[in-house]
This record gives C-alpha cells, structure tokens and sequence, in this order.
C-alpha cells in the first residue's frame, strides 16, 4: 500500500501529527509520503500514485483553512481514491474533520477514518484564548503517540471511523462555522497589525504561505490575504504583529516539540526512497 499525506500547519501541530502518522506507517513497512499544500506540485497526477490519500489541517472556527479548500477545489482526480481526514483543534470543532471529508467526498474520494486530535492553542493575542501555563511536550508526545497508533491501524485495516459525522457534531460545527466563514471575507483577510517597533527583518515575508506581507517605502504592509495562520504573530523575533485590537502578545507558541523548526511545516517530507531501498535490501 502507498499513502501520500497533504497537509498545511500553520504553527506545527498538524505537521507534527502528520509526521508521526508517516512515522508509524513506516514502522508498520507501509509507504508514506507526506506533502504540504504549500508548495507547488501537480497533485492531481501525485495522487494517481497512491493508494489511500490523507488530508490534515488546523480547525478555525469549525472550517477547513482557505488554502486547503482552494486545494481541493482544484482537484481533478481521475480514479476514486480511498481517503482519511484528520484536523487538530485547540479544544472543540463538531464536524471540524467530517467537513473537509465531505468537500473531499464531492472530488470523488471515499472518506473511509476521520479524526480529532486536541494540540495546544495558537492564538496567542487574545487574552481569554491564552494557554494558562506552559505545555508540557512530554506530555503531548506520549498522549498523541496512543491516538496515532490507534488512527493508523483503523487506516491499514481498512475499518471505518468517521468522527464527528454524526447530527449533533454537525449542527455544533455549522453553529460556529457559519459565522466564521462570514468574517472570514469581510474582517479576517485584512486583520493583522503591524506595531511600530517592527525591525523589518523579514521574518513574516519568509513565513507567511499567500504572501501577504510586502515592505513598501520602508514600512512593512499587508496584502489583505490573510486567512489567520498565526505563523507570522507566533514566529515573529520582536511580538510586533498581531491580530487582536487590544493585545499583544506575550507569550508566542513556538510548536509542538522542543526540536520543532517552522520552516519544517513547509517543506515535504518525503520517505520513498528511504523504504525503497530498505526493500529491497530485505529481498
Ligand atoms: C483563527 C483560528 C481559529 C481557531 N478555531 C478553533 C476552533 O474553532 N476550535 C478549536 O478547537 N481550535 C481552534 N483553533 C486552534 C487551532 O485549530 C489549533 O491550535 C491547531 O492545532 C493549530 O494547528 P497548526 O499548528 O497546524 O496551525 C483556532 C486557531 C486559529 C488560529
């Protein structure tokens, strides 16, 4: 079997999800290669490759990010796939993977695993949303590790577990998905502030995945593209963006592990050639 992963991560929880489920796929001798939607490939012809396709994204407001829908919207697949969705969330989405299977399902895919994996919050402006105390990442490796194996094996025996495909989990996702979806056009592409003491360094023009960011006469500007990532307030050296009106942030959220680096949610992370030759060491 040959699983290809698509995924963003804004901050590193999904990435760091992704990366342990291609991690157990391997211990398990199953190919998996995982791919960000960031980067430019002809994915219509990648997923022909694959067997079983994954998708995984961070939960906002019960939806899918817009550069995953954008995704799949532009898909086109010739043959039907089997699929699994996960999303990580801070707390609750109701339906927040079973949506994006559905928009999945439409493309001709057969959603077969869907799950939930709670990671600690990324939004760091907002003084209600803040995390009380500091994370522990011991904690969330041996906890997501159980959650991971138990995901994976649902996948390799093909068994079907759909969370949140049930009414309730649907009426609790549109309830918080509809008014996000409205802000989203009218507050949220233009809603990141820029505080004086920005030292142009750049940073946010790297970091941010739809180029929102430009320096104009000497002063960094946006786009109006945003879609609420929280790479660039979260990986900025100096605290100078943010979204909220009234707070800065204090206390960035730097990922999931200790060795977590933000350049690694956008690149892919290929283990084919790996398993390859392992294989055929083996024969
Ligand atoms: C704009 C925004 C909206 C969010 N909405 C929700 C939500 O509705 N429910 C929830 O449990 N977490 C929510 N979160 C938290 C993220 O989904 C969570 O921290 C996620 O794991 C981040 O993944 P990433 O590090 O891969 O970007 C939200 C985060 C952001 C930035």
């Amino acid at each position: 079997m040959k699983i290809a992963i698509f995924i963003f991560s804004g901050t590193g929880n999904t990435y760091f999800i992704g990366k342990k489920l291609q991690d157990e796929f391997k211990e398990n001798n199953v190919l998996c290669d995982l791919f960000t939607v960031e980067k430019k490939h002809d994915d219509n012809r990648l997923i022909d490759d694959y067997d079983v396709i994954g998708l995984g994204y961070p939960i906002y407001g019960s939806d899918v990010p817009l550069l995953i829908r954008n995704w799949i919207d532009g898909l086109n697949i010739q043959n039907q796939k089997k699929a699994f969705v996960f999303c990580t969330q801070m707390m609750y989405s109701g339906d927040g993977a079973a949506y994006g299977g559905r928009l999945l399902a439409k493309k001709g895919f057969m959603i077969r695993q869907q799950a939930h994996f709670n990671m600690p919050n990324n939004i760091t402006d907002y003084r209600i949303l803040r995390p009380f105390n500091k994370h522990n990442l011991i904690k969330i490796e041996q906890k997501k590790n159980k959650q991971v194996n138990r995901f994976v094996k649902h996948i390799l025996t093909d068994k079907k577990t759909r969370k949140g495909s049930n009414p309730i989990s649907l009426g609790l996702g549109l309830f918080q998905r509809i008014p996000y979806q409205k802000m989203e056009m009218k507050w949220i592409s233009n809603s990141i502030k820029i505080e004086d003491h920005c030292i142009l360094c750049k940073k946010c023009i790297d970091l941010c995945p739809t180029g929102n960011f430009e320096i104009k006469d000497g002063i960094l500007k946006t786009k109006n593209m945003c879609f609420a990532c929280y790479r660039c307030i979260n990986h900025c050296p100096v605290n100078a963006l943010h979204c909220s009106k009234n707070a800065l942030v204090k206390h960035p959220y730097r990922g999931p592990s200790e060795r977590f680096n933000i350049k690694d949610v956008m690149e892919d992370c290929l283990i084919t050639n790996e398993l390859v030759m392992k294989q055929e060491d083996s024969v």
